[in-house]
């Protein structure tokens, strides 16, 4: 997307902005190069999930439109951490990695750090960088992604630390150079932020309201994306279910989804995340009339009491969620399924935690991602007096880990035998005889095989499970 254009002035509207200032840093950049000698060379590092993995493509697609080089390591020229603030560990990691590159910078005084994402939506984030990292050059915020050639220009032209948080979305820019980390397979936001506010979530304070793409602008997407070799998306959202409620002409997911799967070329679909309480009927027969919807849902649990729940601010109990297990698998009989959950959330009783087992044990999940409870300041249940003991909440996790596991096992053994496609993904790292590529469930299955196969779909006999993968042979 290269773009010679010059400007007379500074555009107001966008993507004509961020493009004036694409152009204005690849001028300054060239006067950097012409110093050092060298080409300028940049790190992205992206924590916590897919959406964020998504806004870091945006970031590395101006970056190298821009004109710098991307490096492996983050002892480099610019450095840009994209946080995630959803558990307390993340944001521990991000404060223990910023003292590394400090030491980078004292031996590369013009080299630019910058920290982007859910972190820096939260003011007492941003009021401890500007007090104890003031090595940092750059701060923005969830919204301001598409910005960052105007806020690295800005960081540039003056001293101290550049800032830009915007409470809330203006507006949804597209169109602007964006880099993707396979060839093959792609993510594509669909909508944006939450309006679910379960009380343990710090997510609809740091990303917003929730805000859909139009099916056009997503359509157009992924057509282009497959032009380019893409054959799998992952469509992405904090809540897919409640998809194109707030449009001018409101559309639902599984409408969109049906849309999308008539895409010539285009041989998997993927979603995620689903929100139990929007999960409709509607949405699970277009899964299972559709040809290309993988039969995996990701459908987060958090707990299995009622009364939790409810607390949660979830809309939906025990009995609830069972059901809608029972009417997927009644409709999709080989559908995956996968989970989150949390332990020891604010009052979490012993009979509560048993409810929370006996959901594992009934539903018996494909995989779990399990999370002792972390408390963020600025959510309903961190206020809570009742918060569960540390010893209890280990105890419980690793017997929820335990059982997760010994399901998890289950369930991929029972495929042995069976042939399923794959989409390789690459040459495998410790045998380069071999190729990896995932199943429709998600799961990785290793096979004899040629880079030639890298970005193809083929049919793989699943010979022998070895507890989370598989190893296999190609099937003719
Ligand atoms: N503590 C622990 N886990 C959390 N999650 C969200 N907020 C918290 C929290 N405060 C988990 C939920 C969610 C996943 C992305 O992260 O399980 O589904
Ligand atoms: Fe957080 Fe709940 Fe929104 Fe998921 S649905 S992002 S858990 S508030």
């Amino acid at each position: 997307m290269s773009n010679t254009k010059e400007w007379e002035e500074i555009p107001t509207n966008e993507p004509d902005r961020q493009r004036y200032f694409i152009n204005e840093d690849r001028k300054l950049l060239k006067l950097k190069e012409a110093d050092l000698g060298r080409k300028l060379t940049f790190h992205v590092t992206t924590f916590g999930c897919q959406m964020n993995a998504r806004d870091s493509e945006k970031l590395r697609g101006i970056l190298e439109e821009i004109g710098y080089i991307p490096s492996e390591s983050e002892d480099c020229d610019l450095v840009i951490y994209n946080t995630c603030t959803v558990r307390e560990n993340a944001d521990n990691r991000v404060y223990g990695r910023l003292g590394i590159l400090h030491g980078y910078k004292k031996k590369n005084p013009g080299m630019k750090i910058a920290v982007c994402g859910c972190m820096i939506q939260e003011e007492h984030v941003v009021n401890r960088i500007c007090e104890s990292y003031r090595f940092v050059d750059l701060l923005f915020g969830t919204h301001n992604v598409y910005q960052l050639a105007e806020l690295l220009h800005e960081s540039f032209m003056k001293e101290g630390m550049t800032i830009h948080v915007l409470d809330k979305a203006e507006k949804i820019v597209e169109d602007l150079p964006q880099v993707r980390t396979y060839p093959f397979k792609a993510g594509v936001n669909i909508m944006y932020g939450c309006n679910n506010f379960c009380s343990y979530c710090i997510v609809p304070y740091v990303r917003g309201r929730e805000r859909s793409r139009t099916p056009q602008a997503i359509l157009r997407e992924i057509e282009k994306q497959v032009e380019d070799g893409v054959v799998e998306v992952m469509l992405l959202g904090q809540n897919v279910n409640s998809y194109g409620k707030g449009l001018e002409n409101p559309i639902s997911f599984a409408e969109l989804l049906l849309e999308i799967d008539k895409i010539p070329g285009l041989e998997r679909i993927r979603f995620m995340t689903s929100h139990p309480k929007d999960l409709s009927q509607e949405l699970i027969d277009a899964i299972a009339k559709s040809k290309h919807v993988c039969h995996h849902i990701h459908l987060p649990l958090q707990s299995g009491s009622s009364r939790l729940l409810k607390d949660m601010n979830r809309h939906y109990d025990k009995g609830a969620y069972l059901d809608l297990v029972r009417r997927i698998r009644e409709a999709i009989p080989d559908v995956a399924l996968t989970t989150d959950i949390i332990v020891g959330y604010p009052g979490e009783t012993d009979e509560d935690f048993e409810e929370t087992m006996d959901v594992v044990k009934q539903v018996g999940f494909d995989s779990a991602f399990t999370f002792e409870y972390s408390r963020r300041s600025g959510t309903p249940a961190a206020t809570r007096p009742d918060q569960v003991a540390q010893e209890v909440v280990t105890e419980r996790f690793n017997r929820l880990l335990k059982q997760v596991q010994e399901d998890g096992r289950n369930r991929a053994k029972a495929l042995e035998g069976q042939t399923r496609t794959v989409l390789v993904e690459e040459v495998n790292r410790e045998d380069d005889s071999l190729v990896s590529g995932r199943m429709e469930n998600n799961s990785v299955v290793h096979f004899k095989g040629t880079s030639d196969l890298i970005g193809k779909i083929v049919p793989v006999h699943l010979t022998s499970c070895k507890g989370f993968y598989y190893l296999g042979e190609i099937a003719n």
